[in-house]
């Protein structure tokens, strides 16, 4: 089944719709039973997909973890209230006292914080790498390691990482391999079939894809799925049904979204790449980005989201492009319909590992479902304003 296909039927199972097109808002915290028998049977493996307890799930979650494990692949998927607690839980999975992870040195910002703050008080050592590392990432496996952790691309610098590369050495030495797929969403990049063992996305992104809930999710191959499971049930980790059901709801159009958010990027990529101001355009599909021969190699489509490092530029220069932006709002996140921009100028601190060459802020966009050529005009009034206050 193609990925269009896949994202209009997956989760559907007349189990979760019930004779509908979508499965209906099921709350619940107490399910009640008719016989003694039935409340036996019901808790005999408090972790599968039958009606026990809210926090075992309800139809509406059964049927968006079945869509996430359809589109995504693997055997099941554990669902969390962010993407961040799907990281945090997806890892403590996997980890004991003693062990030691590698953690790639571009990743998301929480992860690192997660792996410095709260693994190092468990007694699990963290080494971070350099995405481009590929097989060399030999060199840093130790006896007790038990998890190379990935995101590809790094959701600000944008490396791509030779996934199955990796995952071909961290087996060989026994280690889970973890990836931060948010980017790849599901559908642009399949991680089972690279090597990776358990994928954990920010569902709040593209899944959901209206910026308007938060929501995580841990995806494993069949090996490991039964420990994911349990762990995520153990930490109490479950999620609303309004929220899953508006998240089943982006999933529908996940890959129309996608398509459009990929073909107004890329124009404007290639716009920014002309431009005077602009050292360099880190979008994972022109060769200028590190890693591009593996996103040739691995992926089936790119997205909105990708970053650009200016030539020039001081604090009052990127103060004035930024606040004068009409269609790109300043946020956080990414993944929704919306254009947003961001500009960061301190790279350097971000890492330990790589180093980091260029002079000038990075600015990071998530191209939204906008007109692009009004889109476009709006980096150009921007640019004007840079060098209006440059040029003073
Ligand atoms: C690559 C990546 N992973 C994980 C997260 C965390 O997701 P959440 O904000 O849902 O915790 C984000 C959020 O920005 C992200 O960009």
């Amino acid at each position: 089944m193609k990925k269009e296909t896949k994202v209009i039927e997956a989760g559907r199972s007349s189990k979760w719709t019930n004779g509908v097109v979508n499965p209906s808002v099921q709350r619940a915290s107490t399910v009640v039973f008719d016989s003694v028998k039935d409340m036996k049977n019901a808790a005999v493996n408090k972790t599968n997909q039958t009606l026990f307890y809210g926090r075992r799930g309800t139809t509406t979650s059964f049927a968006f973890s079945d869509a996430m494990t359809e589109i995504e692949g693997g055997a099941g998927c554990a669902l969390y209230p962010s993407g961040t607690a799907a990281i945090t839980n997806a890892i403590i999975s996997f980890v004991k006292t003693g062990d030691h992870i590698l953690m790639v040195d571009s990743a998301y910002e929480p992860t690192r914080d997660f792996c410095d703050k709260i693994l190092s008080k468990m007694g699990v050592t963290t080494t971070y790498y350099d995405p481009l590392i590929g097989k060399g990432i030999e060199a840093l496996i130790q006896e007790n390691t038990s998890i190379v952790f990935l995101e590809s691309p790094g959701s600000i610098t944008m490396e791509v990482q030779d996934v199955p590369g990796i995952a071909e050495v961290a087996h060989k030495h026994n280690c889970i391999v973890m990836l931060d797929n948010t980017w790849g969403a599901g559908i642009n990049f399949r991680p089972f079939d690279y090597g990776v063992d358990v994928s954990v996305q920010a569902a709040t992104k593209y899944i959901v894809g209206h910026s308007d809930v938060m929501l995580g999710t841990a995806t494993a191959t069949e090996k490991l799925w039964p420990q994911l499971r349990e762990n995520s049930y153990i930490m109490g980790q479950c999620t609303s049904p309004d929220d899953l059901y508006l998240a089943l709801r982006g999933i529908r159009t996940l890959s129309v979204r996608l398509n459009q958010h990929q073909q107004s990027a890329l124009k404007i990529a290639n716009w920014l790449a002309q431009r005077p101001e602009v050292e360099t355009v880190l979008h994972p599909a022109l060769p200028s980005c590190p890693g591009h021969e593996y996103f040739e190699r691995d992926f089936s489509g790119s997205n909105g989201l990708f970053s650009f490092v200016l030539n020039r530029g001081n604090q009052a220069a990127i103060t004035a492009l930024l606040d004068g932006m009409k269609h790109f709002k300043m946020g956080y996140s990414w993944g929704g319909f919306e254009s947003l921009i961001l500009a960061i100028s301190s790279i350097k601190s971000m890492r330990t590992v790589t180093d980091w060459k260029y002079e000038y802020p990075l600015i990071r966009l998530h191209v939204g479902l906008e007109n692009v050529d009004d889109l476009i005009n709006d980096l150009e009034n921007g640019f004007a304003r840079l060098n209006d206050v440059l040029d003073k």
